[in-house]
């Protein structure tokens, strides 16, 4: 039997990203249903699982994406209740490739420095699925402290609020609209990264030439200008100022791209479920 991938998507479209990787993967046919309602789940999860017999379940698999984080996950939870032995199939979410990406940014971070616990972290557009996912994963590796920052003081506080009675940790948020608010938040850090639109220059050169403590930098931005002024995208732990040393994208990427293989592979091997937590544990791996 060929095996079929169900995207479905919150978006309007359906990502040609992780179409791409998906068949990549070994999956035969990526067929995308996009702008998918909970209410549309249960329907669409009995035609993707009674279709095929009990046979033809290791042959189906749903992928749930699209921008829309907490639509997907109800998604998932709706297509989970709509399955029973034996018409179950493997499902694997993740929003806007924020589960992935984060998980290969922090894995990679995490490695570089030799582990994450009692460190300071600052995530630049922490509001984002990508930085809010970062910055859930740096607290479970029980750093000292996790900004979420954004252009406006009260964004950037209600999305830590919100991540941390989500996930239950502890996130703090921060305005970073000025360079001299960066700036402030990054002299008190070990760790600072970069999550924000793309395209986007969080600090310039000359303002991490001013940095005086050890700092890592870590960016996921592939889009010209790089998040960090003096950092290429193919960069590992390169020294970019006298006390700055980063991360860049591409290295990131590469992991991230590994870390949907590797899933993308084991829903056709057995049945899983994976989320964030699972993508993380392949990252701790692969990076
Ligand atoms: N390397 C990879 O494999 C990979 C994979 C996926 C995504 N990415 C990259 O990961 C990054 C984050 O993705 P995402 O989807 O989470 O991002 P996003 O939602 O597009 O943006 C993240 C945050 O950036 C802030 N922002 C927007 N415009 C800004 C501006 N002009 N100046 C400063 N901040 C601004 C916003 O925060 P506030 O409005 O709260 O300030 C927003 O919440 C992007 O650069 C994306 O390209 C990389």
């Amino acid at each position: 039997m060929r095996n079929h991938l169900f995207f479905l998507s919150t978006d309007s479209h359906a990502s040609p990203f992780d179409m791409n990787i998906a068949l990549d993967a070994g999956f035969d046919v990526a067929l995308p249903y996009v702008s998918v309602k909970e209410d549309d789940v249960e329907g669409l999860t009995h035609d993707i699982i009674f279709s095929r017999g009990p046979k033809g379940t290791k042959h189906s698999a749903i992928f749930v994406g699209g921008s829309d984080m907490e639509l997907v996950e109800k998604i998932v939870k709706r297509a989970g209740d709509s399955m029973f032995d034996p018409f179950t199939v493997s499902i694997f979410s993740d929003p806007k490739g924020a589960y992935t990406t984060a998980s290969a940014l922090v894995a990679k971070t995490r490695k570089a420095v030799g582990g994450l616990s009692g460190k300071k972290i600052v995530i630049f557009g922490g509001t984002g699925p990508v930085g809010q996912v970062a910055a859930v994963l740096c607290a479970m590796e029980n750093a000292d402290t996790t900004i979420v920052t954004s252009r406006d003081k009260k964004a950037g506080e209600e999305a830590a609020v919100k991540i941390s009675s989500v996930y239950g940790v502890s996130i703090k948020g921060a305005a970073a609209r000025t360079g001299e608010e960066r700036l402030a938040l990054i002299q008190e850090a070990d760790i600072a990264i970069a999550t924000v639109k793309a395209g986007i220059q969080i600090l310039s050169l000359n303002e991490l030439g001013s940095v005086k403590n050890p700092l890592i930098v870590a960016d996921v931005n592939a889009v010209p200008p790089s998040g960090f002024g003096g950092l290429a995208p193919g960069d590992d732990m390169k020294q970019i100022a006298t006390c700055v040393k980063g991360i860049g994208a591409l290295c990131i990427g590469f992991i991230k791209y590994k870390v949907e293989v590797d899933i993308f592979k084991s829903m056709l091997e057995n049945k899983i479920t994976a989320n964030f937590k699972t993508a993380y544990e392949s990252a701790k791996t692969l990076a």
